[in-house]
């Protein structure tokens, strides 16, 4: 029989279409076979409608409907109705409608499916990822996938009322270091030369900017070969942008623009207003670049304290300009033993020496500090840590301390452990943005014993630390920002450098030769002898944004066809070996 285009979607039908001929296609969500009725809910992109076979009121159309099974395609014709009284289905919008089938089509028969076309389906994520195209029939995942869609024409509308050009950028590149590993694709015509995948399009948007386009944004594909995580892919999609003739706030002001209107659109929640922080203070206070503000616990340093301190540990400590963090677990007092010795071991996997607590107690005098180090400190240090952490009996206290942001970042993790046995992270609790400001330009790394570039080697210093990258480079601090939504880095920017002689000071600090930098980075070092405008900007994990938009802890939920933890894909299962005859003309040879 031949097939019918359809008069309306599986989403469609009310009851103004009672009395109607429509026709239908779609797939077999679900089946009831009662004895001389069959009832059908076919399911499309738009929704669910359920189709009624009767032998009474057709014997052919009932007879072939016996063959049935979930995710067979139809085509059906038919009258809509209105429900029998009590029949109504509330949950689906064509639940007061059904319709009579006259006709059905099968379009093509389905193998049973390996798990359910169903929502909160109890099936492993491989499986999931193995059969995707099953997957993205569910309905959670088509909501997921449109609402990016929305995502994608929101971004391009605003960009463009606010004259951003779209500009692509190549895909094959050289390879030039960013941070990650690179993804390489040999040469055919060049023997042993290969182009690199871009970790981001960054040299080619500040080339346009010496080319005068002066406001650029892509929605584009980044690749980086690093360690996977939740939130990260080998591959991942930026909205990319950058600005001439600004300075951070114009960002500021273009990226809230944009949240203002995804907050509405998506959320239906008015945008508050983006508190800011320093890279210090958010170290200080949560122990993380990326603080998830939607826990109240905070962290705080009690230096101050120990000035005139005769415990040696804490003497130790700043001496050696380290630093010395308490945070309030409230309530905990009554940690037993056990417990605390757990928690002990939690910060010395993450490399802390060992974990100070103290229970405050309530005393004749008021309150008291009850801990194995009470003995070392003076009357005037425990009230000074009681003051200063705002402490009250039944309350516990810790205190780690050691080399500044290494220690601050165990506690910040301790502050997420205590979080969580808490139960203070709030997952349905107000969406919390913020910006991250003043990021150290450099990272010493321990182990090769050099700075790198905490962002990228085109990231201007502040003007007024320019004078110590030479003398203290540890001093330095960057015109860098990230934006911070629910503990997620969402963005990351920065204004660049501009100039010749800055960058190549930038090299120097890096350790970068002038050879190197002519070698990797020349092109962009030669365009900025042409007239390059200042300039700067930003770019968003578009999958990260879409995953806390989606309500999802994974960017894998956001994404049509991710890759595992391990970078494969499971249903094509890339990465795969290739033919001889490939590799030969690309003049490799496997070890
Ligand atoms: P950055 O490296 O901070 O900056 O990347 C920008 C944003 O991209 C997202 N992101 C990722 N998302 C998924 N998977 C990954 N592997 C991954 N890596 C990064 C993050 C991050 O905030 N060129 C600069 C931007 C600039 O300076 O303008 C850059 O790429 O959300």
């Amino acid at each position: 029989m031949f097939f019918k285009t359809r008069t309306h979607t599986c989403g469609e039908l009310r009851e103004v279409n009672i009395g109607d001929s429509v026709i239908l296609n779609g797939w077999v969500d679900t089946r009831r076979d009662l004895g001389g009725l069959i009832f059908i809910d076919i399911r499309d992109r738009y929704g669910i409608t359920q189709i009624v076979f009767e032998p009474g009121f057709n014997a052919e159309a009932h007879l072939a409907a016996g063959s049935l099974r979930n995710e067979f395609v139809v085509s059906i014709e038919g009258k809509v109705r209105k429900r029998p009284e009590g029949t109504e289905n509330p949950a689906l919008p064509t639940g007061n409608v059904d319709v009579m089938v006259s006709r059905l089509v099968i379009l093509n028969e389905a193998k049973t499916p390996p798990f359910q076309i169903k929502d909160d389906v109890d099936t492993s994520e491989d499986v999931r990822l193995k059969y995707r195209y099953l997957d993205l029939r569910r309905p959670s995942m088509q909501k997921n996938i449109l609402m990016r869609h929305k995502m994608y024409q929101i971004v391009r509308q605003y960009f463009d009322k606010n004259n951003f050009i779209e500009v692509e950028t190549p895909v094959l590149m050289k390879s030039t270091p960013e941070g990650a590993r690179d993804y390489l694709v040999p040469s055919r015509l060049h023997k042993g030369k290969f182009y690199a995948l871009p970790q981001s399009p960054q040299q080619y948007k500040q080339l346009l900017m010496v080319s005068g386009l002066d406001r650029y944004f892509q929605i584009v594909k980044c690749f980086r070969d690093e360690d996977l995580r939740a939130d990260r892919q080998p591959e991942f999609t930026q909205i990319d942008v950058e600005m001439s003739f600004i300075d951070q706030q114009n960002i500021f002001d273009i990226v809230e623009g944009l949240m203002k209107i995804l907050f509405k659109e998506i959320w239906n929640k008015d945008l508050p207003v983006i508190p800011k922080l320093t890279f210090d203070e958010a170290m200080e206070k949560y122990g993380s670049d990326k603080p998830d503000l939607r826990v109240d616990l905070q962290m705080v340093t009690l230096n101050h304290v120990f000035e005139n301190t005769s415990f040696k540990v804490f003497n130790d400590s700043i001496k050696n300009n380290g630093i010395i963090s308490g945070l309030l677990a409230p309530g905990c007092g009554e940690y037993t033993r056990n417990q605390l010795d757990v928690l002990t071991d939690y910060v010395k996997k993450l490399g802390a020496g060992g974990l100070i607590w103290m229970r405050v107690k309530e005393s004749a005098s008021g309150t008291e500090l009850e801990a194995p180090i009470a003995k070392f400190l003076s009357d005037d240090e425990k009230k000074n840590i009681i003051e200063s952490l705002n402490a009250k009996p039944g309350d516990l206290l810790f205190i780690l301390t050691g080399s500044k942001l290494k220690t601050l970042s165990i506690m910040g993790q301790l502050r997420l452990e205590m979080a969580r046995r808490l139960d203070l992270i709030k997952l349905n609790a107000e969406p919390k943005l913020l910006w991250v400001t003043d990021f150290p330009l450099f990272e010493w790394d321990e182990q090769t014993k050099r700075f790198y570039a905490m962002h990228h080697p085109f990231t201007s210093p502040r003007l007024e630390d320019v004078e110590f990258m030479e003398s203290d480079p540890s001093k330095v601090k960057a015109r860098a920002y990230d934006l911070v939504l629910n503990g997620t880095e969402i963005a990351g920017g920065s204004i660049r450098i501009h100039n010749a002689d800055l960058q190549s000071k930038m090299f120097k600090a890096l350790g970068i030769t002038d050879e190197e930098a002519e070698h990797k980075f020349g092109f962009l070092m030669n365009a900025f002898k042409f007239g390059a405008p200042p300039h700067g900007g930003i770019a968003f994990g578009f999958d990260r944004m879409a995953m806390i938009f989606a309500g999802e802890s994974s960017i894998r939920e956001v994404i049509a066809f991710p890759k595992t933890a391990s970078a494969i894909s499971l249903m094509d299962e890339a990465p795969s070996l290739v033919d001889e005859d490939q590799l030969k003309e690309l003049h490799i040879k496997i070890r």
